[in-house]
């Protein structure tokens, strides 16, 4: 977009002082621009604005509203919001309140802005998600002199029925958006989603599993799909992301042998890494699912006699007290081991120096008597102490709460059993570089594993496969998520190119199940070298996810919100 727009382009966002410590450059001169221009005068006006770069690719200009400056003025807007729209604001959670305010300034600037501006050049405002569109109803209401596009990510109905409702899909056509609304208590923000759809010139949303939900939910069918897309870094050369996999890899094996070799070992070279991440939705994020394929992948692969082992991390957000205090120790007595082998080694490697100089045999000598008695012992009382016949943990914390993922490996028998070749390791928290378990941040993580499951059941997008795709690991995904649709409609070898998308549409949870497990134990039984070749193809597809492909859908909503807007606004 700065690409396009240049100094034209520019963002607004609320102001949090602790985020903008570290991703905001506060530009000076208030006068570069004819935004920051209108910033000055807002800010005279009482309103506390920022104004300066967003420190992310690109560097766009940024407008950072404390809303908080306008406290006062809460209760008038809540009342024109309800005469004006009827969207009650009432006993709802003050993270509403702080939404109006925030639709608030942003109101307060684009009449500024607009009528210093609506001369010289068009006015194309592009709002996402209802959280940022409070006010939308309004500045279109009062004929602003700008082109509107609103684009919603998923709906706020979805995300509660898909979660809580079953047979969501097939019941789909019948709710009643405002009896749903009140059911979970979230009359306002679906009355400001649905009313900002309404208003905007040009409504669009991630995909065509969501496009569904507006017609239902928000009363308007979308007039276009933006799919979602990354800023896309590929290697000039094809080896450097492999290269890069068999580093991160190298990572988690530390852990794994930290985690699961105290009791018992497995061939590391023969042991394949799968991850699922994200929210904590169970059923939703198909975490249910997957555990249900895995429980089944293990049994055909213990019938097979398979020598192979998986790991399955399940990467999530959970309340927890702290990292399970085993887990750690664990970790740490493995380093000691290794600090130890590497005393040894240095001690063997200068004596047989010292002696092959002075000596004249050619044979090696007996190595052995090149160590330390202490050491020795140091290193055989080490392994002792770090022993332990208790099976490996399949947590990572102390959860505050059992959860449906504990019941569910439970139930299913996933526990970390020596004899089982699915391994689980369960981590409520999300993957960063200072999380002491694998020192590694998300996305080096997903690098150094082989397979990224996602089988969604209710995902409007859903970034994490797509994140995989161009790093260069295979993924599966379903028919219901956003992303599995859209990879359907725009390639027909898309399984061949290592995306696997699991038909949840049309099969029960039982056949989808049986599916995914078939497709993973397709999987386990590839060469090394057919994963290898596998890598390439996925990796090839990354430039199509690159937002300097996937911008056009955003240019052509914004071009027909423009041809849209009243004449003379
Ligand atoms: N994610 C992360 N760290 C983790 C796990 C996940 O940053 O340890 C991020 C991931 O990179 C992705 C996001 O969480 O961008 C989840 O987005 P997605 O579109 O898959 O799901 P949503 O949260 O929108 O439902
Ligand atoms: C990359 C490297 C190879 C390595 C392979 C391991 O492709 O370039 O040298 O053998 O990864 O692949 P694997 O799927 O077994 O982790």
């Amino acid at each position: 977009m700065v690409e396009k727009w240049g100094e034209n382009y520019f963002l607004l966002g609320p102001y949090f002082a602790a985020k903008a410590a570290s991703e905001f450059e506060p530009i000076t001169d208030w006068n570069d621009s004819p935004a920051g221009k209108a910033a000055k005068k807002l800010h005279d006006s009482g309103i506390d604005v920022h104004y300066g770069y967003w420190l992310v690719t690109g560097k766009p200009r940024v407008l950072l509203f404390d809303f908080n400056s306008i406290r006062t003025r809460l209760e008038d807007i809540k009342f024109r919001l309800w005469e004006n729209h009827k969207i009650s604001t009432l006993h709802s959670e003050d993270l509403v309140n702080q939404v109006v305010l925030f639709g608030e300034c942003i109101r307060e600037f684009l009449k500024v802005y607009c009528a210093d501006n609506y001369k010289k050049q068009e006015i194309l405002s592009q709002f996402h998600e209802w959280m940022a569109s409070s006010s939308l109803p309004d500045l279109v209401a009062d004929d602003t002199r700008m082109a509107s596009t609103f684009t919603t990510h998923a709906t706020m109905l979805g995300r509660y029925l898909a979660q809580n409702v079953q047979g969501f899909y097939s019941k789909l056509p019948f709710f009643d958006w405002q009896q749903e609304a009140k059911n979970f208590g979230i009359e306002a923000q679906a009355g400001i989603e649905r009313k900002a759809a309404q208003s905007a010139q040009v409504l669009t949303t991630v995909s065509d599993v969501t496009a569904r939900e507006c017609e239902v939910f928000l009363g308007r069918k979308p007039d276009l799909v933006t799919p979602n897309g990354l800023n896309v870094q590929r290697f000039q050369a094809d080896h450097e992301f492999h290269n890069l996999h068999v580093k991160y890899k190298e990572k988690i094996h530390e852990f794994v042998m930290g985690h699961f070799f105290q009791n018992y070992s497995f061939d590391l070279d023969k042991t394949l890494y799968f991850f699922t991440s994200g929210r904590f939705e169970f059923s939703n994020k198909g975490y249910d699912l997957t555990l249900e394929a895995m429980a089944r992948l293990n049994w055909k692969m213990v019938q097979a006699n398979m020598d192979t082992t998986v790991v399955l991390f399940i990467v999530t957000k959970q309340p927890y007290h702290s990292i399970n205090p085993d887990v750690l120790q664990s970790r740490a007595m493995l380093e000691e081991i290794h600090q130890t082998c590497t005393a040894i080694e240095k001690q063997v490697g200068e004596r047989l120096f010292l002696s092959a100089a002075s000596g004249d045999d050619n044979h090696l000598p007996d190595l052995n008597q090149f160590v330390d008695e202490y050491w020795r012992l140091r290193l055989r009382r080490t392994i002792q102490t770090w022993k332990t016949p208790r099976k490996p943990a399949f947590v990572t914390h102390d959860l505050v709460n059992r959860d449906d993922i504990v019941d569910y490996c439970e139930k299913a028998g996933l526990t970390n059993n020596e004899q089982d070749r699915v391994k689980i390791v369960y981590h409520p928290d999300f993957i960063t570089y200072t999380n002491p378990l694998f020192g590694l941040d998300y996305g080096q993580f997903v690098r150094g594993c082989h397979l990224g499951v996602f089988p969604s059941y209710y995902e409007p997008w859903g970034y994490t496969p797509l994140e995989c795709v161009v790093r260069g690991v295979p993924t599966v995904t379903s028919d219901l998520s956003g992303f599995g649709d859209y990879i359907m409609q725009i390639m027909r070898d898309f399984e061949n190119r290592g995306i696997y998308v699991i038909n949840r549409k049309s099969q029960t949870f039982s056949e989808a199940a049986e599916q995914m497990a078939n497709i993973l134990f397709r999987f386990v039984r590839m060469t090394r070298r057919e994963r290898i070749s596998q890598r390439n193809r996925v990796e090839n597809i990354a430039d199509v996810f690159d937002w300097n492909s996937l911008r056009s859908y955003y240019d052509t909503a914004h071009d027909l919100a423009a041809r849209r807007k009243k004449p003379g606004a």
